[in-house]
Protein backbone atom coordinates (compact mmCIF):
# COMPACT_ATOMS: atom_id res chain seq x y z
CA UNK A 1 0.00 0.00 0.00
CA UNK A 2 2.29 2.60 -1.08
CA UNK A 3 2.53 5.25 -3.50
CA UNK A 4 -0.88 7.33 -3.38
CA UNK A 5 -0.94 10.26 -2.25
CA UNK A 6 -4.08 13.26 -0.78
CA UNK A 7 -3.04 16.77 -1.37
CA UNK A 8 -5.58 18.92 -0.26
CA UNK A 9 -6.00 22.44 -2.34
CA UNK A 10 -8.38 24.18 -0.15
CA UNK A 11 -11.90 24.18 0.58
CA UNK A 12 -12.91 20.77 -0.84
CA UNK A 13 -10.84 20.12 -3.52
CA UNK A 14 -8.72 17.45 -3.21
CA UNK A 15 -5.70 15.74 -5.28
CA UNK A 16 -5.24 12.37 -5.25
CA UNK A 17 -2.09 10.51 -7.37
CA UNK A 18 -2.02 6.70 -7.20
CA UNK A 19 0.09 4.63 -9.90
CA UNK A 20 -0.63 6.16 -12.94
CA UNK A 21 -3.92 8.54 -12.03
CA UNK A 22 -4.38 11.92 -10.86
CA UNK A 23 -7.61 12.23 -9.89
CA UNK A 24 -9.04 16.06 -8.67
CA UNK A 25 -12.36 16.24 -6.37
CA UNK A 26 -13.93 19.20 -6.59
CA UNK A 27 -11.33 20.87 -8.25
CA UNK A 28 -12.04 25.09 -7.00
CA UNK A 29 -8.91 26.68 -6.35
CA UNK A 30 -7.08 28.35 -9.44
CA UNK A 31 -8.35 31.79 -8.11
CA UNK A 32 -7.11 30.90 -4.93
CA UNK A 33 -3.03 32.18 -4.83
CA UNK A 34 -2.33 30.18 -1.72
CA UNK A 35 -2.99 26.98 -3.32
CA UNK A 36 0.17 25.94 -5.08
CA UNK A 37 -0.94 23.36 -8.06
CA UNK A 38 0.16 24.10 -11.37
CA UNK A 39 -2.54 22.26 -13.85
CA UNK A 40 0.08 22.28 -16.90
CA UNK A 41 2.53 20.39 -14.60
CA UNK A 42 0.35 17.88 -12.87
CA UNK A 43 -0.93 14.86 -13.93
CA UNK A 44 -4.83 14.74 -14.39
CA UNK A 45 -6.32 12.11 -15.72
CA UNK A 46 -9.99 11.83 -13.68
CA UNK A 47 -12.39 15.03 -12.37
CA UNK A 48 -14.70 14.18 -9.86
CA UNK A 49 -17.73 16.40 -8.73
CA UNK A 50 -19.82 16.09 -6.10
CA UNK A 51 -22.70 18.79 -7.56
CA UNK A 52 -22.94 21.95 -9.31
CA UNK A 53 -22.16 24.64 -7.29
CA UNK A 54 -19.40 27.44 -7.69
CA UNK A 55 -17.51 26.25 -5.19
CA UNK A 56 -17.60 22.43 -6.41
CA UNK A 57 -17.92 22.48 -9.99
CA UNK A 58 -15.20 25.44 -9.44
CA UNK A 59 -12.39 24.91 -12.37
CA UNK A 60 -13.32 22.22 -14.27
CA UNK A 61 -14.25 23.50 -17.25
CA UNK A 62 -11.00 25.10 -17.41
CA UNK A 63 -9.02 21.87 -16.66
CA UNK A 64 -10.99 19.95 -18.50
CA UNK A 65 -9.99 22.03 -22.06
CA UNK A 66 -6.30 22.20 -20.94
CA UNK A 67 -6.18 18.41 -19.60
CA UNK A 68 -8.50 16.33 -21.19
CA UNK A 69 -8.99 14.35 -18.12
CA UNK A 70 -12.24 12.02 -17.75
CA UNK A 71 -14.63 13.99 -15.69
CA UNK A 72 -17.57 11.51 -13.59
CA UNK A 73 -20.58 12.73 -12.17
CA UNK A 74 -23.92 12.59 -10.96
CA UNK A 75 -26.35 11.97 -14.55
CA UNK A 76 -27.46 15.82 -15.08
CA UNK A 77 -24.27 17.56 -14.25
CA UNK A 78 -22.04 14.91 -15.94
CA UNK A 79 -24.83 16.09 -19.60
CA UNK A 80 -24.27 19.64 -18.72
CA UNK A 81 -20.34 18.67 -19.34
CA UNK A 82 -20.48 16.79 -22.42
CA UNK A 83 -22.77 19.86 -23.50
CA UNK A 84 -19.75 21.61 -22.87
CA UNK A 85 -17.64 19.52 -25.05
CA UNK A 86 -16.34 17.98 -22.30
CA UNK A 87 -14.99 14.44 -22.01
CA UNK A 88 -17.87 13.33 -19.32
CA UNK A 89 -19.40 10.37 -17.73
CA UNK A 90 -22.63 10.80 -16.02
CA UNK A 91 -24.28 8.12 -13.72
CA UNK A 92 -27.42 7.57 -11.50
CA UNK A 93 -27.58 6.98 -7.62
CA UNK A 94 -25.01 4.42 -6.77
CA UNK A 95 -23.78 4.03 -9.86
CA UNK A 96 -20.11 2.90 -9.79
CA UNK A 97 -17.33 3.28 -12.84
CA UNK A 98 -14.72 0.98 -13.38
CA UNK A 99 -11.80 3.36 -13.64
CA UNK A 100 -7.66 2.39 -13.81
CA UNK A 101 -7.58 3.57 -10.23
CA UNK A 102 -10.54 0.88 -9.21
CA UNK A 103 -14.16 1.80 -8.75
CA UNK A 104 -16.24 5.24 -7.98
CA UNK A 105 -19.15 5.46 -6.71
CA UNK A 106 -21.65 7.83 -6.77
CA UNK A 107 -23.80 7.79 -3.24
CA UNK A 108 -26.02 10.30 -1.51
CA UNK A 109 -25.73 13.57 -0.16
CA UNK A 110 -28.06 15.82 1.58
CA UNK A 111 -27.80 18.70 -0.08
CA UNK A 112 -29.11 20.78 -3.52
CA UNK A 113 -27.47 21.13 -6.45
CA UNK A 114 -27.57 23.90 -8.79
CA UNK A 115 -25.88 23.88 -12.29
CA UNK A 116 -23.01 27.00 -13.08
CA UNK A 117 -25.90 28.34 -15.59
CA UNK A 118 -28.64 28.29 -13.25
CA UNK A 119 -30.35 24.75 -14.01
CA UNK A 120 -30.89 21.57 -12.17
CA UNK A 121 -28.05 19.36 -12.07
CA UNK A 122 -29.47 16.05 -10.82
CA UNK A 123 -29.32 15.01 -7.67
CA UNK A 124 -26.02 16.46 -5.24
CA UNK A 125 -23.85 13.38 -4.47
CA UNK A 126 -21.02 12.36 -2.06
CA UNK A 127 -18.09 9.91 -3.78
CA UNK A 128 -16.57 6.38 -2.92
CA UNK A 129 -13.49 6.15 -4.54
CA UNK A 130 -12.33 2.09 -3.79
CA UNK A 131 -8.41 2.19 -4.64
CA UNK A 132 -6.95 -1.01 -6.68
CA UNK A 133 -4.58 -1.17 -3.54
CA UNK A 134 -7.79 -1.78 -1.65
CA UNK A 135 -7.75 1.44 0.22
CA UNK A 136 -11.19 3.07 0.25
CA UNK A 137 -11.70 7.02 0.06
CA UNK A 138 -14.95 8.79 1.00
CA UNK A 139 -15.56 12.64 -0.02
CA UNK A 140 -18.62 13.06 1.34
CA UNK A 141 -19.44 16.51 -0.69
CA UNK A 142 -21.65 19.03 0.75
CA UNK A 143 -23.86 17.57 3.03
CA UNK A 144 -26.03 17.76 6.08
CA UNK A 145 -26.47 14.79 8.39
CA UNK A 146 -27.98 12.13 7.18
CA UNK A 147 -29.08 9.13 8.25
CA UNK A 148 -27.44 7.07 4.94
CA UNK A 149 -24.05 7.35 6.46
CA UNK A 150 -25.35 4.20 8.57
CA UNK A 151 -25.74 2.30 5.31
CA UNK A 152 -22.92 4.02 3.74
CA UNK A 153 -20.81 2.85 6.95
CA UNK A 154 -21.91 -0.79 7.06
CA UNK A 155 -21.64 -1.14 3.38
CA UNK A 156 -17.76 -0.05 2.96
CA UNK A 157 -16.73 1.52 6.41
CA UNK A 158 -13.91 3.77 4.51
CA UNK A 159 -10.37 4.33 5.66
CA UNK A 160 -10.24 7.78 4.87
CA UNK A 161 -13.26 10.41 5.08
CA UNK A 162 -13.24 14.31 3.78
CA UNK A 163 -16.16 15.83 5.92
CA UNK A 164 -17.36 19.09 5.76
CA UNK A 165 -17.94 20.71 9.01
CA UNK A 166 -18.70 24.79 8.48
CA UNK A 167 -22.24 24.40 8.99
CA UNK A 168 -24.53 26.73 6.99
CA UNK A 169 -24.52 24.87 4.29
CA UNK A 170 -23.50 21.87 5.60
CA UNK A 171 -23.44 19.96 8.56
CA UNK A 172 -21.18 21.44 11.20
CA UNK A 173 -18.61 20.23 13.84
CA UNK A 174 -20.76 18.27 16.04
CA UNK A 175 -22.73 16.53 13.23
CA UNK A 176 -19.86 15.56 11.62
CA UNK A 177 -18.35 13.77 14.47
CA UNK A 178 -22.09 11.75 14.65
CA UNK A 179 -21.07 11.21 10.46
CA UNK A 180 -18.01 9.80 11.80
CA UNK A 181 -19.37 7.33 14.16
CA UNK A 182 -21.81 6.36 11.69
CA UNK A 183 -19.53 5.99 8.62
CA UNK A 184 -17.34 3.70 10.52
CA UNK A 185 -14.38 5.36 9.08
CA UNK A 186 -11.00 5.46 11.01
CA UNK A 187 -9.24 8.67 9.62
CA UNK A 188 -11.20 11.90 9.03
CA UNK A 189 -10.22 15.06 7.07
CA UNK A 190 -12.40 18.07 7.81
CA UNK A 191 -13.25 20.43 4.67
CA UNK A 192 -15.86 23.14 3.90
CA UNK A 193 -14.55 25.68 6.59
CA UNK A 194 -13.09 28.68 6.67
CA UNK A 195 -13.55 29.53 3.42
CA UNK A 196 -16.27 32.27 3.91
CA UNK A 197 -17.42 34.22 7.22
CA UNK A 198 -20.48 31.96 7.03
CA UNK A 199 -18.66 28.35 7.42
CA UNK A 200 -16.38 29.18 10.56
CA UNK A 201 -15.58 26.29 12.80
CA UNK A 202 -13.63 25.23 15.15
CA UNK A 203 -11.29 22.86 14.04
CA UNK A 204 -9.32 22.44 17.40
CA UNK A 205 -12.55 21.21 19.02
CA UNK A 206 -13.60 19.06 15.93
CA UNK A 207 -9.97 16.91 16.34
CA UNK A 208 -10.49 17.11 19.97
CA UNK A 209 -13.57 14.89 19.78
CA UNK A 210 -12.65 13.12 16.83
CA UNK A 211 -9.76 11.77 18.89
CA UNK A 212 -12.32 11.26 21.78
CA UNK A 213 -14.61 8.92 19.67
CA UNK A 214 -11.21 7.08 19.20
CA UNK A 215 -10.61 8.02 15.40
CA UNK A 216 -7.79 9.89 13.90
CA UNK A 217 -8.58 13.19 12.66
CA UNK A 218 -6.26 14.73 9.91
CA UNK A 219 -7.18 18.50 9.93
CA UNK A 220 -5.22 19.67 6.26
CA UNK A 221 -3.20 22.66 5.48
CA UNK A 222 -3.75 24.26 1.26
CA UNK A 223 -1.09 22.76 0.00
CA UNK A 224 -0.18 19.66 2.33
CA UNK A 225 0.14 16.64 1.23
CA UNK A 226 -0.02 12.96 3.14
CA UNK A 227 1.13 9.84 1.88
CA UNK A 228 -0.01 6.09 2.38
NI1 LIG B 1 -23.08 23.09 -2.39
MN1 LIG C 1 -20.14 24.04 -1.02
Amino acid sequence: MTDTIIKYLGHSAFYIKTGECGILIDPWFMHNSEVKFDIENELITHILITHGHGDHFGDTVTIAKAKNPTVIAIFETGLFCQKLGINAIGVGMSGAVKTDFGTVRFLPAFHTNTLPNGEYGGIAASILIELKNGVKIYHAGDTGLTKEFELIGELYSPDITMLPIGGHFTMDEKEAVLAAKMLKTQNVIPMHYNTFDTIKANVEEFKADISAIGKNCIAMKANQTITF
